[in-house]
């Protein structure tokens, strides 16, 4: 590991090139720790986006046809288990690529229930072109679309007023933090949440290890591509040069604890110079950095969770093959 001292000079040589640079910070951190990881958050730069846009379309990667088969054959029962009749602001975290919500808006909107929809995202880009997509085909939608942080959006929109609200977090999302992470995450969630509030969110089931990897290591590369963009993120962001075809794409599942891991393993002895961080950091052969979870979860798992972080299960809603459940809950 690199000395401490050696560190905080590099903090204080990024903080001088930009206070706010919180992107080479956790560069830092990641890089010269032991084991070595990135954070998963930075896969999506504009490029990383289109990677994933991809791979939610691959036929490995079941978890978009899962939820969608879900959302598409019990949308009605979602509805009628959350909607009482009165206004509802339909609220999704993360702005998604619009599929399943289509479906439920449109089920909204030939129920004729009053109701908005808000999806908070930290790209605006995202906003607009979920904006443009809903809105051409269906010109009448409140779309009340929110850039930034999720919990001071939620926050926002909570002072002063009482409509009921149903809260998205589809696709698994929650499986990219540990389980520590989920928790603290649900229970900040929670406290901008009123009594009569539902959250619907999206878990990806435990499997067969092979489907599960994959879907995370499909033959066509493009997982493999998704990972390796973030060594080329770092070299363009922080004049880095990162040789791409020395590291390979590993994907691992451990049946057991449901995580599947991604890394980017070093495939010779190396050594990467990362100008803007005055930084030289050394691989041996082998050595890999950690840059993603994908959680998978038993029923057993989905239970504790709600119940630590301070919520109920209302109903569990799966796909014909049981690989993937959107679970409604509400606070205790
Ligand atoms: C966004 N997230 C739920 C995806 C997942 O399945 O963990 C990201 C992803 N990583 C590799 N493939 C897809």
């Amino acid at each position: 590991m690199k000395p401490a001292s050696l560190l905080t000079i590099n903090k204080h040589f990024i903080m001088s090139m930009n206070p706010t640079n919180e992107f080479a910070n956790d560069v830092l951190d990641g890089l010269t720790s032991k084991p070595k990881f990135l954070q998963s958050k930075y896969f999506y730069d504009d490029e990383g986006s289109k990677l994933f846009q991809q791979i939610m379309r691959m036929p490995e990667y079941y978890l978009t046809d899962c939820e969608l088969e879900i959302i598409t054959s019990k949308k009605k029962e979602i509805i009628d288990v959350v909607s009482n009749g009165k206004k509802i602001e339909l609220i999704e975290l993360g702005a998604g690529d619009g599929l399943k919500t289509t479906e439920l808006i449109s089920h909204l909107i030939n129920q004729k229930v009053d109701f908005s929809y808000i999806p908070i995202d930290i790209s605006a880009t995202a906003i607009n072109e979920l904006k443009k997509m809903l809105l051409e085909k269906f010109p009448n939608l409140h779309f009340n679309g929110k850039t930034g942080d999720y919990f001071y959006m939620l926050d926002q929109l909570q002072k002063g007023q009482t409509t009921q609200k149903l809260i998205l977090f589809l696709g698994s999302n929650i499986g990219n933090m540990t389980l520590e992470q989920s928790i603290r995450f649900l229970k900040k969630l929670g406290h901008t949440l009123q009594t009569n509030d539902y959250v619907l969110i999206g878990f990806d089931l435990k499997k067969d290890k092979n489907i599960i990897l994959n879907a995370y290591n499909d033959p066509a590369g493009i997982t493999a591509a998704f990972n390796m963009n973030l060594l080329q993120r770092i070299n363009d962001a922080l004049d880095a040069d990162f040789n791409l075809s020395n590291f390979k794409h590993i994907e691992n599942y451990n049946t057991k604890s449901g995580t599947a891991s991604s890394f980017l393993v070093s495939l010779c002895k190396q050594k990467v110079q990362l100008k803007k961080l005055n930084l030289s950091i050394e691989f041996e052969t082998d050595e890999p950095i950690h840059t993603e979870i994908s959680q998978k979860y038993d029923w057993q798992m989905i239970e504790q969770m709600a119940d630590q972080s301070g919520f109920q299960i209302v109903r569990n809603l799966t796909d014909k093959r049981q690989y993937f459940t959107d679970s409604i809950w509400k606070l205790k």
